[in-house]
């Protein structure tokens, strides 16, 4: 497997690009299922949950290519609706065929996902959503057995729980709910951009949608929907990564092909520490001249801030002079790199779902290890303003989620490159 490694202390300048949102991709690859007609995706990230997703969208039987930047999937008439142990626990995301499966062919089983590091991950809100439209769900050996007697029906579903929304529940039970006979009125849906992109995605399929990026979802069932060409919405948490890079190191960047209406939560959480931020149409210019200030985070669904995005404020934070407390409210046990930072001289402490980080003048390099997407690009970012050498091991997770995420950096001027572990 590779490492990064990055000397610390350069400023970043100059321009990155973003790519398409990998989590937009995932639910709308599931979605080209509903159709046995060839769709086209593009602006779609050269990622490794991506080629997962490809994987798993040949073993359901559908033809998959992926080239460039563009996908074209055709599903064709005959799908085997299973989708395997091997491939679901390698990215949780695979549960978002179940919807797609059960409305098209009536059946579907799925592997359960399991926890991940990040903590318990339920499904409850999705098998509670599909059993409201009338499907039979059972678990069998580790599997979701789903299945539907005659056609799903629509209803009226209140899709919350303990944490808020849930952005996969919502674009599983949208999904199943395209071909439901009737209307289905979906309360309490996520409202984040990627289910507001796969909406636009099923509009051009010929769903009926409407009230996407807002609490109720209101979706008329159709008979037939036919393949559809897309492009993907620029990936945000890719956009905030960068933000907080040229945050942390005093830099000044400019990103480019963004959304920066998507990033309000950020914006406001860096602007009140100091950071300047300036918005284009599709770029937002991040810069930092004088002293961080702290400011307090508290994860929440979208508009609020995002949880995607919790380790790497947490980076900036270490080196901010004061006190700043850090809230998980989505994920209470996503925590994992802070005993790493801590490794590398910040002084963090966990206090139940909170993290109150106490900034230090300086972090120092040391081969640090993450387990998750997020904790890893926090880990570099600490790395790019670390006194020395750090050493990011298992950087299977940051290929997950970030596309060429070491050659985007240099390109900023970073010391930064990949090696043999
Ligand atoms: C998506 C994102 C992930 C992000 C998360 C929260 C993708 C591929 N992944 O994951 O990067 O961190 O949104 O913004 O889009 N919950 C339940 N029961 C359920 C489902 C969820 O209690 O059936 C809880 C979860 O444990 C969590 C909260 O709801 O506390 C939100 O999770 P959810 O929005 O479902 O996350 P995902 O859609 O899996």
């Amino acid at each position: 497997m590779d490492k990064i490694v990055i000397e610390g202390g350069r400023k970043l300048k100059g321009e990155v690009t973003v790519s398409g949102a990998k989590n937009s991709t995932l639910p709308i690859m599931a979605a080209s299922l509903l159709t046995d007609e060839e769709s086209i995706i593009e602006n779609v990230p050269n990622l490794k949950d991506i080629t997962t997703m490809v994987k798993l969208l040949h073993s359901l039987g559908a033809k998959a290519s992926y080239e460039n930047g563009t996908l074209t999937v055709k599903p064709g008439k005959n799908l085997k609706p299973v989708a395997p142990y091997k491939l679901v626990s390698t990215m949780r995301a695979s549960v978002c065929v179940l919807g797609p499966l059960l409305a098209r062919e009536g059946y579907a089983e799925v592997s359960l996902p399991g926890g991940c590091v990040i903590g318990a991950r339920p499904i409850d809100l999705h098998l509670k959503g599909l059993g409201a439209l009338g499907a039979d769900i059972e678990i069998q050996h580790g599997y979701i057995v789903a299945k539907v007697k005659r056609q799903l029906r629509g209803n009226d579903i209140f899709l919350g729980g303990n944490f808020g929304s849930s952005v996969l529940a919502t674009a599983n039970v949208m999904m199943a709910a395209m071909l439901a006979s009737g209307k289905t009125y979906i309360q309490n849906a996520a409202c984040e951009p990627e289910v507001v992109d796969l909406a636009q995605f099923l509009k051009k399929m010929g769903a009926k949608i409407q009230g996407e990026g807002s609490p109720q979802i209101e979706i008329e069932g159709v008979k037939h929907l036919r393949g559809a060409r897309h492009s993907i919405i620029p990936d945000r948490i890719e956009t905030g990564t960068y933000m907080v890079a040229a945050a942390v190191t005093g830099g000044d960047v400019l990103i480019k092909k963004t959304a920066p209406e998507h990033q309000n939560a950020l914006m406001d959480r860096l602007a009140q520490s100091g950071v300047r931020i300036e918005r284009g149409k599709d770029t937002i210019r991040v810069r930092r001249n004088g002293r961080l200030r702290a400011v307090d985070v508290t994860t929440l669904p979208y508009p609020g801030f995002p949880t995607d995005l919790q380790a790497q404020m947490m980076a900036l934070m270490a080196i901010t002079p004061g006190i700043s407390v850090i809230t998980e409210k989505i994920y209470p046990d996503r925590f994992i790199h802070v005993a790493e930072l801590n490794r590398m001289g910040s002084r963090i402490f966990l206090e139940g779902n909170s993290a109150i980080v106490h900034g230090v003048k300086r972090l120092s390099g040391a081969p640090v290890t993450a387990s998750d997407l997020r904790a890893s690009a926090a880990l570099v970012l600490a790395g790019l303003v670390a006194e020395g050498q750090t050493e990011v091991h298992r950087v299977y997770h940051l290929d997950r989620g970030y596309e060429k995420i070491e050659d985007k950096l240099s390109r900023l001027g970073a010391r930064i490159w990949r090696a043999k572990e």
